[in-house]
């Protein structure tokens, strides 16, 4: 876990903190709007693109596909500071 880094979405940035738990909680919290529908890692409506640094699925590898530079936010968390894009 990455207490503290940052997550930049567009002109946004929003620090991430272990409270949020994943990257979807965080953006969240910051009112950044991202699909979701299961939350566990199981439907991929929550899959964006990473487009700068890593994360980390800290309960194992999500079984939705995800495809090259794309990541899961509901099941995932930043390892440092990252840049994500949302279709
Ligand atoms: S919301 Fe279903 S995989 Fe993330």
């Amino acid at each position: 876990m990455a207490n503290g880094v940052n997550i930049q979405v567009g002109d946004i940035t929003v620090t991430y903190l272990e409270s949020h738990q994943t990257i979807l909680n965080c953006l969240e919290a910051a009112n950044v709007e991202v699909h979701f529908h299961c939350r566990d890692g199981f439907c991929g409506a929550c899959r964006i693109t990473l487009e700068e640094g890593q994360v980390a699925y800290p309960h194992g590898e999500p079984l939705a596909f995800v495809g090259e530079g794309e990541i899961l936010a509901c099941c995932c968390q930043p390892v440092s500071d990252i840049r994500v894009s949302i279709d």
